[in-house]
């Protein structure tokens, strides 16, 4: 995906007049922290190269993640006219939510206690209450329709995620939508709150996750890199695909899909391959060319995608034809 256009300008703006050395240190700096999953609170850096920083990086990724999670959401969630976005950043996921649940989500509230990035944040969603806050410390969180924690929740200990995940199904009319990093660690969060709610995505069921140690349960959003992300970062190819885990959790039963694509799909002569998950089993569905319709659909299907298995499976079916 592209971000739009006007995103992608304001977020240039933030590096402008900033000394490129500096930046591609400061870039460094946040990438490191990042990747070792260590909190970015007391990161040595001055706010407009920390925000800067942020805004080149992180923001194209995480609102890539955050698109393909609001996409779901709106499948399967009932219409949301109100989105709660803690730990907001600069608002990705509300932008995000924006763009799927469309203009009838009319009240937006952002949680952020930055004040830097709630600052650039107001620049992208005007119309969005800021509240520059410690989000824990909002008791009871204000009820809205949809509440949203985007790589919000890494940072804080287990129980204190759990904590808040439980505020945040309690203040919800509809569901909440948790982000996080597609790694062992963000997967492991994401998995222990899978009983807060009902789950609406992206397991199918409520079944035990068969994910087996080693393996993690993740998906990933191809974003295309500016041409200063490239040389901050440098890299040559044009995109990046982020990698992220996510759960959407309802307050009331909903529909879920009948399989998920938990891999990349593998593509043979006359032959494609899906690994999916589908009630707490994980299993490969083998679809041969003369199975033409179904072919047809599994050529167009990726990777976090829906497939519609025609009967359940049994739990440890390795597995199975079309
Ligand atoms: C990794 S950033 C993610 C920002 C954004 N949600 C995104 O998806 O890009 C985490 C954000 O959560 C904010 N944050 C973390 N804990 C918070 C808390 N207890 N109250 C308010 N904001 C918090 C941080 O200031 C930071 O902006």
């Amino acid at each position: 995906m592209q971000l739009p256009a006007d995103i992608r300008a304001r977020i240039e703006a933030e590096a402008e007049g900033l000394p490129f050395a500096d930046l591609r240190r400061a870039v460094e700096l946040l990438s490191e922290r990042y990747r070792s999953g260590a909190s970015t609170r007391d990161l040595n850096l001055a706010p407009s190269f920390r925000t800067a920083a942020y805004m080149l990086t992180r923001f194209p990724a995480t609102f890539a993640a955050c698109d393909a999670v609001m996409r779901e959401a709106a499948a399967r969630l009932p219409a949301c006219e109100s989105l709660l976005d803690l730990g907001a950043g600069a608002g990705p996921a509300s932008l995000a939510a924006l763009a799927h649940f469309g203009p009838s989500l009319g009240e937006i509230t952002c949680v952020e206690r930055d004040p830097y990035f709630a600052r650039t944040g107001a620049g992208f969603l005007p119309h969005a209450r800021w509240i520059q806050s410690d989000f824990a410390k909002l008791k009871p969180l204000p009820p809205h329709d949809l509440i949203v924690l985007s790589y919000a929740l890494g940072e804080l200990a287990r129980e204190e995620a759990a904590r808040v995940v439980e505020a945040a199904m309690a203040a919800c009319r509809v569901g909440v939508a948790i982000v996080e990093p597609g790694t062992p660690r963000g997967f492991a969060l994401i998995e222990s709150l899978r009983g807060k709610g009902e789950i609406a995505a992206p397991c199918t069921s409520g079944a035990p996750c068969p994910m087996k140690a080693g393996d993690w349960c993740h998906f990933a959003a191809r974003v295309e890199r500016s041409s200063l992300h490239r040389r901050l970062k440098g890299g040559t190819l044009g995109h990046e695909d982020e990698k992220f885990s996510y759960l959407i959790l309802a307050r009331n039963e909903t529909r879920t899909a009948s399989a998920r694509v938990i891999r990349h799909p593998q593509h043979r002569p006359g032959l494609i391959q899906l690994r999916v998950c589908a009630d707490g089993a994980a299993l490969d569905v083998k679809i041969p060319h003369g199975d033409r319709a179904r072919f047809a659909a599994a050529r167009k299907i990726a990777w976090g995608g829906d497939w519609d298995l025609p009967t359940a499976p049994r739990t440890g079916e390795p597995t199975r034809s079309a």
